[in-house]
């Protein structure tokens, strides 16, 4: 019997509106990406909830004509490519003709719209793609709202992630093409709140400065290289912006923002960086058959037709920085400058375990390996302990169940500067914050203000904690689990306030350490699930000696 069935036209759209349309945000950069390719000066945006109940976007464009407007929501209908040689020299943000028709198979969508050299413009309602009412209208540019999105795929509406994590999406996506499109202004609202408002740029400084603040692009150096037709702009930040995660990493390619491993790993490769994550925003132009981004479906990669120029010009950049922006890691050698009673002290009879016992380990045998690992002799075998992971746990746990010693009121309350994806995200989940144990509170205009910090937090850096944080939500959160989001705030805390890889530990320090640490839920694991430590056996190591 056959089984090969061809899929109906709504499924087809369902599928291709899969790959298009992930979340709120992916309909708002093809909207985007549409205003820019019709030679918008101005975009405004306007958002209701978090994209689900409304997306507005109004563009002053050249506009659709009359005869055109149906066509732009046929699959593969597209004004910006005809041949096939077009594909591989894209000067356009869209190629591919079915963004619009993805979108509106999964919202309700009305467009009005005028193409410039025309006396009268259209107006079209869609739902579900099928064309509900045209009629005439006149107008300037283009309006395209959608309504209800994912009405009518409930599954990938469960699929979202929380409102805040969508929102700081969206404020993503705008802040990401403001970056790369510094002539043309934006302003961006949710829910009748003003989130951006950013006029022309003179510069693309002046435009990092309008989305990142003054205070951040002090601390960039600039640096530029071309050679083959190629140019580099890398704006790099300093030791102050180093980080615990990979926040504001932004490339763009051919004014495209991108993700794109190579680059990044070249980039850590020529720094030499090592657990600490510096910030920067990238900015490649190469010539358009160099480059094919007609590898992802919302094309959010590229696909370089010779990589090796770009590492090499990216290598050539970073030299020309007199110093790299990370001290890298420097193994402190073990501390032998123990008193003899000290040493007593620590001596302890070891005792068969496949646990580290914290009062079982001797001095001697231990041996520090490098990169917060060491080494601690046990009479039936070895453990190694991730000394860095170990402090991780303890301080996860002591934060989560509030069971730090004291909480440092600040003399002079910090106020914390944010961009306004990292505002909206920190905003809204304030009461976490405080619940464990950083007393902040909004303080307007994309700032917040701290006024009192766990004692274990106190030596670190508390901007970047809230950065962090805000990075965190954005990336991770899943479901808007209360628990689950406190958890994730709290293991990025835990992480700033532990020691790092190149931090000296004493003996008594490790000592107390592993007396904490056998007292947690889960001595095994770090909070982001890494293990703390590994025990091999004298069994097994006899084994290797054939004994
Ligand atoms: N804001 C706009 N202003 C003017 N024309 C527009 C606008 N939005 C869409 N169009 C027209 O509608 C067509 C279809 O848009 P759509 O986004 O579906 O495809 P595309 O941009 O050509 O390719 P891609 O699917 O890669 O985005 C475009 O080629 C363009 O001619
Ligand atoms: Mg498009």
């Amino acid at each position: 019997m056959a089984k090969i069935k061809i899929l109906s036209e709504s499924l087809v759209g369902k599928i291709s509106a899969g790959e298009v349309v992930e979340r709120p945000a992916s309909a708002l950069k093809e909207f985007i990406e549409n205003s820019i390719d019709a030679g918008a000066h101005s975009i405004h945006i306007y958002v209701k909830e978090y994209g689900i109940a409304e997306i507005k976007v109004v563009d002053d464009g050249e506009g659709i004509s009359q005869e055109d407007v149906p066509l732009a929501f046929q699959r593969h209908a597209t004004s910006k490519i005809e041949k096939e040689h077009d594909l591989f020299n894209i000067h356009t943000l869209g190629f591919r003709g079915e963004a619009l028709y993805s979108i509106a198979q999964v919202s309700k969508l009305r467009i009005i719209t005028q193409h410039r050299n025309e006396n009268s413009g259209t107006e079209l309602y869609l739902v579900g793609g099928n064309i509900i009412e045209q009629k005439p209208a006149v107008t300037k540019g283009t309006t395209i709202e959608i309504r209800d999105l994912f009405f009518n795929t409930p599954v990938r509406k469960k699929f979202l992630k929380s409102p805040s994590t969508e929102k700081a999406h969206l404020i993503e996506t705008v802040q990401n093409y403001a970056l790369s499109y510094p002539e043309i202004s934006f302003y961006l609202s949710i829910d009748g709140q003003e989130i951006l408002n950013i006029p022309v740029a003179k510069s693309l400084m002046d435009r990092i400065a309008q989305i990142f603040g003054l205070e951040f692009i002090e601390k960039l150096k600039v640096k530029t290289i071309s050679n083959y037709g190629y140019k580099i702009e890398l704006f790099l930040g300093n030791e102050d912006l180093l980080r615990r995660n990979r926040s504001k990493q932004l490339i763009f390619v051919n004014r495209r923002p991108v993700k794109d491993s190579l680059i990044v790993s070249t980039l850590y490769k020529a720094f030499q960086i090592k657990d600490t994550h510096p910030q920067f925003l990238i900015f490649i132009e190469l010539p358009a058959e160099a480059v094919d981004f007609n590898v992802h479906p919302a094309k959010k990669e590229v696909r370089f037709r010779e990589p090796y120029k770009i590492s090499q010009l990216i290598y050539r950049i970073t030299e020309s920085y007199d110093k790299p922006p990370v001290v890298s890691e420097n193994p402190a050698a073990w501390r032998t400058d123990l008193t003899y009673s000290e040493a007593l002290e620590l001596n302890f009879s070891v005792q068969p375990s496949a646990y580290l016992q914290p009062s079982a380990f001797s001095l001697q045998p231990i041996l520090e390996l490098g990169n917060a690992i060491i080494a601690i002799a046990q009479k039936d075998g070895i453990v190694f302990l991730d000394y860095h992971a170990a402090n991780e746990r303890v301080n996860f746990e002591k934060i989560l169940n509030k069971i730090y010693e004291q909480k440092i009121r600040l003399v002079f309350p910090q106020v914390i500067n944010l961009n306004p994806q990292e505002y909206t995200l920190i905003r809204e989940n304030l009461g976490i914050l405080n619940e464990l144990g950083i007393e902040a509170d909004d303080f307007g205009q994309n700032s917040i203000i701290i006024r009192a910090i766990p004692d274990i937090l106190k030596t670190a850096d508390i901007a970047g904690i809230i950065e962090s944080i805000a990075f965190t939500l954005k990336e991770e959160i899943g479901k808007p689990d209360f628990i689950d989001i406190k958890r994730k705030m709290a293991a990025t805390m835990a992480c700033h306030s532990s020691l790092r890889a190149n931090d000296k530990i004493t003996q008594t320090e490790l000592k107390v350490l592993l007396e904490e640490l056998e007292k947690t839920s889960d001595p095994e694991h770090c909070p982001h699930g890494r293990p703390v430590k590994k025990f091999i056996s004298l069994n097994e190591i006899k084994k290797w000696f054939l004994r």
